[in-house]
């Protein structure tokens, strides 16, 4: 599908404040992507996407990966929310027509990261951190500094913030995101 109508279609399914943070999240990735000389098209829809499964409720986040026969991890077992990554990357799949894997793939690993995560990987994982309208995050002046200077150095910051802020609040630490923290910090 096309850009535009993809935005027409998510705006009646998510609710306000989530279409807000896409159209934030699918620009930023946009600057991020020229910023660092990677493809724009490829940020633009990955943005654009990367949530599009987050308003399903969680319950039936469950009932449709089972559908779908997406597997189901522990740690998304105890956390339905994080199902929407998988679930977003099969409704870019087959409801809006994306057939590029890369774009997939950014969707899919979008909340926890990955060890080895492409360039675009890393865009749209910043992305969703920095994007405008976030205001909660630590550091976010030098993230968003960083994010256009070294994807590496943005991806460390964000994880030790993010798992520190886990477990300060004594959340589920799901293992993908500590093992893409170990690969950040070891490599
Ligand atoms: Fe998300
Ligand atoms: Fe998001």
């Amino acid at each position: 599908m096309k850009r535009k109508e993809i935005e027409k279609q998510l705006k009646k399914e998510l609710d306000k404040d989530r279409f807000t943070h896409t159209m934030g999240v699918m620009y930023t990735a946009a600057a991020l992507a020229m910023a660092h000389g990677a493809d724009m098209e490829q940020a633009l829809y990955a943005g654009l996407l990367h949530d599009c499964a987050k308003c399903i409720p969680n319950d039936e986040k469950i009932v449709l990966c089972k559908k779908y026969q997406i597997p189901i991890s522990e740690a998304e077992e105890k956390s339905p929310f994080l199902l929407h990554a998988k679930l977003g990357a099969y409704y870019a799949e087959h409801k809006y027509a994306i057939q590029d894997n890369e774009i997939l793939h950014a969707i899919k690993v979008h909340t926890t990261g990955e060890p080895g995560m492409n360039t675009l990987d890393k865009l749209i994982y910043i992305a969703d951190y920095i994007e405008p309208n976030r205001d909660q995050a630590p550091n976010l002046t030098l993230i968003r500094k960083l994010a256009f200077e070294n994807l590496d150095e943005a991806m460390k910051q964000i994880l030790s913030d993010t798992l520190h802020y886990l477990q300060e609040k004594g959340g589920e630490i799901d293992p993908l995101t500590a093992q893409t923290y170990e690969y950040f910090h070891n490599n």
